[in-house]
């Protein structure tokens, strides 16, 4: 398939481009380099030894978007473009409803305009808010804490009543737990600006000596140690898991969460991560952090049953790729 890739230069995006392109599908990716730089174009050229058509456009700019669906006869699109961090939503919320909204938007009225069908869209496991664990798609949607949250929860209900209006689309939404990791080769992986506000990457930058200590936020709460509970999965668990639900896509919308159904606290993925890169990772207990909630896995029975498709690699191999990666990457003090 012909397949466009917004967000392609991002985190998760960058990494299943190169499950696309192995597969054997043609990527062209739109990004406008908000959240990532053009040196990810040159690793994916040479992982996949392609020459992968780039756009640096925005894709809440129509006019562009249009020109971009004339040129190519496309397949599909697969929406990763948006921004994600949680804490900053809070503080600019128009800024996070503008971009997340208005690209799915105008995405979805190219496809509509150009006759593109197949859209896989990028959501999150933020949608479940505090439900009781393992979250199945079918749970009714709690509310998020936080703008960014709730510009996931709107998205997915725009795409579902384009679909209402038009059958003949073909939806899936793919609910994301905490995807961490990198691409083995250690040339991609997720390059937080500043100071990182998700665990592993700070987990790695306190190994690599570039953070004195981790703050393990809350040691109360009613978990297997009294750390919080997450679904890690490994980035490319999850690229792989995009190419699955594109190949499998029917008409309707069918949601599927990509977890690998596992919890784990922040003390068990610590220790994993010291046992496996032999490493130590100092780290001191503080406070709980606003809008947290205790425990979040995936029930993954849903896309193992109807796609086939289910996480193959290990918390171990989540923590000897990110470790490589972040080892790869230069440190400028
Ligand atoms: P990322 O920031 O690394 O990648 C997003 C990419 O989109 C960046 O390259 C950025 O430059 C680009 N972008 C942003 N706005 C754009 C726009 N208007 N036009 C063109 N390009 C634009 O983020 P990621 O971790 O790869 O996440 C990808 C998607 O998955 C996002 O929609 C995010 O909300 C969602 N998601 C991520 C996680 C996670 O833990 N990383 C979890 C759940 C859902
Ligand atoms: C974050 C996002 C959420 C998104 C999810 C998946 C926040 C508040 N939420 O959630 O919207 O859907 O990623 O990508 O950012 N922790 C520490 N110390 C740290 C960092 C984290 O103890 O320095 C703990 C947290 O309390 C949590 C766990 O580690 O228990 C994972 O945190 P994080 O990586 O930020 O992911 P989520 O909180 O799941």
């Amino acid at each position: 398939m012909n397949i466009l890739v917004t967000g392609g230069l991002g985190y998760i995006g960058s990494h299943t481009v190169v499950s696309l392109i192995e597969t054997g599908h043609k990527v062209i990716i739109a990004d406008n380099l908000s959240n990532s730089n053009k040196e990810v174009l040159d690793k994916l050229n040479s992982i996949t030894n392609s020459n992968i058509l780039f756009y640096q456009i925005d894709v809440t700019d129509s006019d562009k978007i249009n020109i971009l669906f004339e040129q190519h006869k496309l397949d599909g699109v697969i929406h990763f473009a948006g921004y994600k961090a949680v804490g900053e939503s809070t503080l600019k919320p128009l800024k996070y409803y503008y971009n997340n909204l208005l690209s799915t938007i105008t995405l979805a009225k190219a496809c509509k305009k150009y006759n593109v069908k197949k859209f896989v869209f990028s959501s999150s496991a933020t949608v479940y808010g505090d439900n009781n664990v393992p979250f199945k798609e079918t749970m009714s949607l709690l509310p998020t804490t936080n703008p960014y949250g709730e510009t996931k929860v709107m998205g997915e209900r725009i795409l579902q009543d384009l679909v209402k209006s038009d059958p003949e689309f073909e939806v899936t939404l793919l609910r994301y737990f905490n995807p961490i990791g990198a691409h083995p080769s250690g040339l991609l992986g997720e390059k937080p600006n500043g100071i990182p506000n998700n665990l592993m990457p700070y987990i790695t930058q306190v190994a690599k000596g570039k953070l004195k200590e981790l703050h393990v936020f809350g040691n109360d709460y009613p978990t297997i140690d009294g750390t919080g509970v997450r679904d890690y999965i490994h980035v490319m668990d999850l690229a792989e898991g995009h190419v699955a639900a594109l190949e499998n896509i029917k008409q309707g919308v069918h949601i599927y969460n990509l977890g690998t159904g596992n919890g784990t606290s922040v003390l068990q993925l610590i220790t994993t991560f010291e046992k496996t890169n032999n490493i130590k990772v100092p780290y001191r207990i503080v406070e709980r952090r606003q809008g947290d909630i205790a425990s979040c896995y995936a029930d993954v029975t849903k896309i193992e049953t109807e796609i086939g498709w289910y996480a193959k690699r290990t918390l171990e191999d989540m923590c000897k790729d990110a470790w490589h990666f972040e080892k790869s990457t230069v440190t400028l003090v």
